[in-house]
């Protein structure tokens, strides 16, 4: 098979890593990638993700079988349509399914529509009086869950005790033109369910846990996530199949009486509560950078899976297997991440094989430099959450970039057992 990624981050480093172990796959390419990604496939850079003819017609000059859309922006943009209107199998949704993410009004009545458990949200839509913005802050909170409605990158969420920054944030997104949902505040472990999803036909992942915010112990400003491990071991044996049952199967059935029937990645970001899973947010992709550690443990060969989702074939596939270990995956940001990174800082020491690529680029002398907020990802992988944590941080402290910045503490609460449900 020869096959496309879309996309310019280490989740796309991961899912080339995964596409390259399978014997289906004869060709990888990926555009526009980043400074890591030449070894592993042919990078095309100056191909913008988010412009559907662009993508179609590099897919079509390289006789793609298939194309592995990462972010959400191209497929929220309709890159998918495209592709599939010229014959090419694509993973990923098209524009209409991928307003699971794109807009949180239209998942949260398709949520409705299926008695899927969520939480109470109003909108209020730039133009908004200052006494109505007011009076819907007052509905709820402390604690205050303000989201802009559009694509943030997991970065237009604030979750604050603090009513003033509430307001703020209301008001920024207005600003910006976008409407801003008010949400009530889901109490609970979190929970990162990735399901593959054809149609009807759902099959979950293993279940991750992200970590958003910048610092340890959930301290600073959300982030697009710090790191992430999987499995979850204090998740109930019967958790993943009540968010399929409760959550991801409905919702796809959801979308097939709509019109628009789901393809590609379904993300569950779930908060588990004293009644179970509810869900804070759906995105259209695989998330970042959860995906780093679960696909480090998936033995399936992942070309023929995502292609199988693509073709409308994911129901005759055979059960995923998986490593019996645990994975976890440590960011390393760059300097005053995620307010105003700086770029262009040289990279030192990251070369170990567990190393992934995500906002990188080689600056004017060849040397590696940093291009992005979120840098590098490191992986590790264990018998344990012990190991596989040593693993990730004995290779991340030797890697230099001045001012960087990493969490010391992913999957520590879990290790420790100090998440319960
Ligand atoms: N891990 C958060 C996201 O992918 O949006």
């Amino acid at each position: 098979m020869r096959i496309l990624v879309i996309g310019s981050g280490a989740r796309e480093h991961a899912l080339l890593r995964g596409l390259s172990t399978d014997p289906a796959t004869t060709e990888l390419h990926v555009a526009p990638g980043n400074a890591g990604l030449g070894s592993i496939a042919t990078v095309h850079p100056g191909i913008k993700a988010d412009d559907p003819e662009a993508v179609t017609a590099l897919a079509k000059e390289l006789n793609s079988d298939l194309v592995v859309i990462g972010p959400e922006i191209p497929l929220v943009a309709g890159v998918a349509d495209a592709l599939r209107a010229a014959g090419i199998a694509v993973f990923g949704p098209n524009k209409d399914a991928a307003r699971i993410e794109g807009s949180k009004a239209f998942a949260k009545d398709v949520m409705a529509a299926q008695g899927v458990r969520t939480a109470h949200a109003e909108a209020i839509t730039p133009g908004a009086s200052s006494e109505d913005i007011d009076a819907a802050i007052d509905r709820f909170g402390p604690t205050w869950v303000v989201k802009d409605d559009g694509l943030a990158a997991g970065k237009g969420v604030v979750v604050t005790p603090d009513r003033a920054a509430a307001r703020a944030h209301v008001d920024a997104v207005l600003e910006g033109g976008n409407p801003v949902l008010l949400e009530s505040f889901l109490d609970g472990p979190e929970v990162s369910l990735f399901c593959l999803v054809d149609g009807e036909t759902v099959v979950p992942l293993l279940p991750a846990q992200d970590h958003k915010r910048a610092y340890d112990n959930d301290e600073g400003p959300n982030t697009g996530g710090m790191g992430a491990y999987a499995p979850l071991p204090w998740l109930p044996e019967d958790g993943v199949q009540r968010i399929v049952d409760e959550v991801c199967v409905p919702v796809a059935r959801e979308m097939v009486a709509r019109g628009c029937a789901y393809s590609g990645l379904l993300y569950a970001g779930i908060a588990w509560g004293a009644e179970g899973p509810a869900v804070v947010e759906f995105n259209c992709r695989f998330g970042d950078p959860e995906t780093q550690a679960v696909l480090a443990l998936l033995k399936t060969p992942l070309a023929v899976l995502l292609n199988a989702v693509a073709t409308g074939t994911l129901a005759e596939q055979p059960a995923l297997e998986w490593e019996d270990a645990y994975a976890l995956t440590v960011v390393l940001a760059s300097y005053n991440y995620p307010e105003a990174p700086r770029i262009g800082d040289v990279i030192r020491n990251a070369d170990a094989d567990n190393v992934l690529h995500a906002g990188t680029a080689l600056n004017a002398e060849g040397e590696l430099v940093s291009a992005g907020g979120r840098v590098l990802n490191v992986i590790g992988v264990g018998e344990t959450l012990e190991a596989a944590r040593d693993n990730a941080y004995t290779t991340i402290k030797d890697i230099e970039l001045e001012g960087s910045h990493y969490r010391s503490d992913i999957a520590l609460a879990a290790l420790e057992g100090r998440i319960s449900i």
